[in-house]
């Protein structure tokens, strides 16, 4: 599993019993030379990772990188599951790991809870013919049938002309709204360890000396809820890191909080 991951696909693998272990994400998608390195010492079975303005840094995929995570995949055995599910809001076409493989290692998964609404829960696989029937019955076994109303809403609303000019406008807004927060946050001191052209991340550390505790409920109570990096984490290690979800950032209340947090805050308690 890339590190730092999505907190929810985390506690899935882990509630499933899957071993994790972190490869780290850089600003070209996963650390290619670290996985090479665990391959030599470890038999793994699958890797996650969210290839296009990823959750939690807002970092892409390189096709180099891609290209070398599915030969990765074919010679050593093991499956990516490709999470895409932010690909219809980067500027330009990034081609999927999908795209490299022969339909034999990499699933896509994606679904329209960015673009259309979450609450619809609609979502796709793409899988080579000889994972196909497998995973029809894992769907079978863990939603029994999905929800048709659902499915034709989407339907609906994929096929109208209108939907391809609210992507548009969805991509330029976000667009603008990342230039606007990093700014704000880059204003108030907070170092930013990639600076993604769209999407809705923002992987920051704070100027404060401050615990992350003592931040978060800082934050809290000036109405601002921060995402600690350690959730990210494989290993739920400590972390200087926050992540910063843009389409939550401009109503005034986090640039007021990071005004605040000044460094040489004293150190408080967790
Ligand atoms: C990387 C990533 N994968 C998956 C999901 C969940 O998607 P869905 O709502 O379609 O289940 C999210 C939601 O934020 C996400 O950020």
């Amino acid at each position: 599993v890339e590190d730092p991951a999505y907190p929810p696909i985390l506690e899935l693998l882990r509630a499933r019993g899957v071993r994790l272990v972190g490869i780290p994400r850089l600003d070209d998608g996963p650390d290619t030379e670290a996985l090479a390195r665990l391959l030599k010492r470890r038999r793994i079975r699958a890797l996650y990772t969210n290839t296009t303005l990823q959750n939690p840094t807002g970092t892409t995929t390189s096709a180099t990188v891609g290209r070398h995570l599915v030969d990765l995949a074919q010679a050593h055995h093991f499956a990516i599951i490709e999470d895409d599910i932010f690909s219809e809001l980067a500027p330009e076409k990034i081609t999927p790991l999908a795209a490299y493989d022969d339909g034999t290692h990499v699933l896509h998964v994606s679904s329209i809870s960015k673009t259309i609404a979450p609450s619809l829960r609609v979502g796709y696989v793409l899988v080579g013919k000889a994972q196909h029937a497998a995973v029809i019955r894992l769907k079978t076994l863990s939603a029994l049938a999905s929800s048709e109303l659902s499915e034709r809403i989407t339907y609906g609303a994929l096929t109208q002309p209108l939907y391809r000019r609210h992507l548009s406008s969805l991509r330029r807004r976000l667009g603008d709204s990342q230039q606007r927060v990093q700014d704000t946050l880059l204003a108030n001191g907070v170092e930013l360890a990639h600076r993604p052209t769209s999407g809705m991340f923002l992987w920051g550390r704070l100027p404060s000396q401050a615990s992350v505790g003592r931040l978060w409920q800082d934050a809290l109570q000036a109405g601002v809820l921060l995402a600690p990096g350690e959730s990210f984490r494989t290993d739920g290690r400590a972390s200087p890191w926050w992540r910063f979800n843009v389409a939550h950032c401009e109503d005034g209340a986090l640039a007021k909080f990071l005004a605040s947090a000044r460094p040489g805050d004293p150190p408080g308690l967790d």
